[in-house]
């Protein structure tokens, strides 16, 4: 899979794709990570990325020419029917569909190649949603001062479900939301800890019994703090 980052802020990048499992998918060739600086792609002399809005009102809003350009530089149309299959271009931004487990596997199994459009300020031009723009996505009902930490949240998300990505000591079948509700809690070594010990169950060997405790527990805890997924009310 690849995934281009387009944003103003390229620095805010530098680090973040090199920890763990992203780092390790990206090491082994499963996903190629581009990040591209918007101003690159400006022609005037003062090389803007945003302007004021048409019609008044505080804040900048981001330049559809920049963003038109990234995009026919990576995939050479400016016409979001002539993408390439397999194509998503995502605009991050408040206004978007919500960020779920089941969007992120969405993209894992359908898209090869990923742009991620991170806004900016008041917004961006809205003509980069009406031409270029296959998804809108929100990572939640909050405001965030930019899209950036919005595209590390999918990257991430997208990364690891990724066949091979997690190794085979791992799976990502029984993390929170793969079925409809939250993981089970999780022990390590040691068995006591400040008088603290963990379930007899789980050091019991009887692999039948720690799955029936494993199936409560992670049903008593999306109980408690997310009845939302048991009334189906947030698929
Ligand atoms: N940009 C600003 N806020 C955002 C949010 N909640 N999700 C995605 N992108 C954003």
């Amino acid at each position: 899979m690849k995934i281009d980052v387009l944003t103003i802020f390229p620095d805010f990048f530098k680090e973040v794709f090199d920890f763990g499992i992203i780092r390790r998918a990206r090491l082994a060739g499963i996903v190629e990570i581009g990040i591209h600086d918007l101003r690159e792609f400006t022609t005037d002399k003062h090389r803007m990325v945003d302007d004021r809005p048409f019609g008044g009102g505080d804040g900048m809003v981001l330049k559809c020419e920049p963003i038109f350009a990234a995009i026919e530089n990576l995939v050479e149309t400016d016409v979001r029917e002539n993408f390439p299959n397999g194509t998503r271009v995502v605009l991050l931004s408040p206004q978007g569909k919500q960020f779920k487990q089941a969007v992120a596997k969405e993209f894992t199994d359908k898209a090869e190649h990923i742009i991620l459009i991170c806004g900016r300020y008041e917004g961006v031009d809205e003509r980069v949603n009406d031409a270029l723009v296959t998804d809108e996505i929100s990572i939640g009902d909050y405001v965030l001062s930019g899209g950036e930490p919005a595209a590390v949240v999918l990257v991430d998300a997208i990364t690891r479900l990724l066949p091979e990505a997690l190794g085979s000591e791992t799976s990502a079948a029984n993390d929170s939301f793969s079925n409809g509700i939250l993981d089970c809690p999780h022990y390590t070594r040691p068995p006591e800890f400040r008088g603290r010990q963990v379930p007899e169950v789980l050091l019991s060997g009887n692999h039948a019994e720690i799955e029936k405790w494993r199936q409560e527990k992670a049903l008593e805890k999306t109980r408690k703090t997310r009845q939302d997924l048991l009334k189906g009310e947030n698929n």
